[in-house]
């Protein structure tokens, strides 16, 4: 039958050469295995090797928010613990200097030093691709960026002296004012990519990377050692777009708005009321979302890190 010669113990030669083709196959299959294990160890050798090279690297430290090198102390656990992003805050804490020796009141000006230093560097290297070449768009959103960086560092340098515990600063709401500004500006920062692409966007977006996080962080830090100032809306020190003493001082600017108020606000200001898009309407009649102001604030979200938006409607 033909299928007879498929039958691989035919006796004669062929068996031998089987088994030497076997033979020839097993010593194959030893060396690729010797040859994998050499390969392996070496992975694993020059991974070990890599990891001792980070890790010296690492002693010198410049990128945050990687991994704990040190152990953070009690001050800076406890701190940290108020925020929302305590690894990133016990992180850059700790290769700051003077972190380690400071209580937990010293460390509510570290951490802002800390974010202003950050912000500082990331200003000076997106300023270092300011000879790039960019298309007019990426050019506008770059220069925006910028500027607002800028903004930024001014609303930190702020921000820290009043913090600084032998100095006479702003007000705590003048505090939460610029660390609030500060973090706006990020965003409108990041917004001005939106829908743009290429290297500049990118390195510009990476250099921005942690730093409204930082930002968030020292409101958090900032509030929580107030105590219970912060329990509710502050009354105290609150300032009014046009109360008679900002009228004859110098506090008001060029377009007509108190020098603390923040860019977005101002466009969102100079906004007719049609265009703008509210979070929350009140009207007395009932076509808006409340009928009360008061309920409109209830909706208001806790720790929004937007600008909450509540359009009063015209009434009695
Ligand atoms: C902020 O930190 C820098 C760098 O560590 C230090 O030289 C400076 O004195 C600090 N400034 C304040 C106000 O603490």
């Amino acid at each position: 039958m033909a299928y007879d010669r498929l039958q691989p113990s035919q006796p004669g030669g062929s068996t031998q050469q089987q088994n030497h083709e076997e033979h020839k196959a097993r010593s194959n299959k030893r060396k690729i295995v010797i040859l994998s294990v050499i390969a392996v160890t070496m992975i694993i050798v020059s991974a070990v090797c890599a990891g001792l090279v980070i890790g010296l690297r690492d002693g010198g430290a410049d990128s945050i928010g990687t991994q704990v090198r040190r152990k953070p102390t009690q001050a800076i656990s406890k701190t940290c613990s108020k925020t929302r992003f305590p690894t990133l805050c016990v992180n850059s804490l700790l290769e700051f200097p003077g972190s380690l020796t400071a209580n937990e009141q010293d460390l509510v000006h570290i951490s802002f030093n800390m974010t202003l230093q950050h912000f500082s560097k990331a200003l000076y290297t997106t300023t270092s691709i300011s000879n790039v070449q960019m298309d007019p768009r990426v050019r506008s959103a770059y220069d925006d960026c910028l500027e607002l960086l800028e903004d930024s560092v001014d609303s930190l340098s702020r921000s820290l002296s009043s913090v600084i515990p032998s100095q006479e600063g702003g007000s705590t709401q003048d505090v939460m004012t610029w660390l609030s500004a500060a973090l706006t500006y990020h965003d409108t920062c990041t917004e001005g990519f939106e829908g743009v692409s290429g290297t500049v966007r990118d390195q510009v977006t990476d250099k921005l990377k942690d730093l409204s996080e930082l930002v968030s962080n020292c409101l958090s830090i900032f509030a929580a050692s107030g105590g219970d100032d912060f329990a509710g809306v502050p009354i105290q020190n609150r300032r009014l777009l046009s109360s008679d003493d900002d009228l004859s001082g110098e506090s008001i600017d060029e377009e007509n708005f108190p020098k603390w108020l923040g860019r977005k606000e101002r466009e969102l200001l100079s906004t007719p009321a049609s265009a703008i898009q509210a979070d929350v309407i009140v009207s007395k009649d009932g076509k808006g979302t409340v009928k009360t102001i008061s309920e409109a604030i209830k909706k208001a979200p806790e720790h929004s890190n937007r600008r909450f938006i509540i359009y009063v409607m015209a009434g009695r």
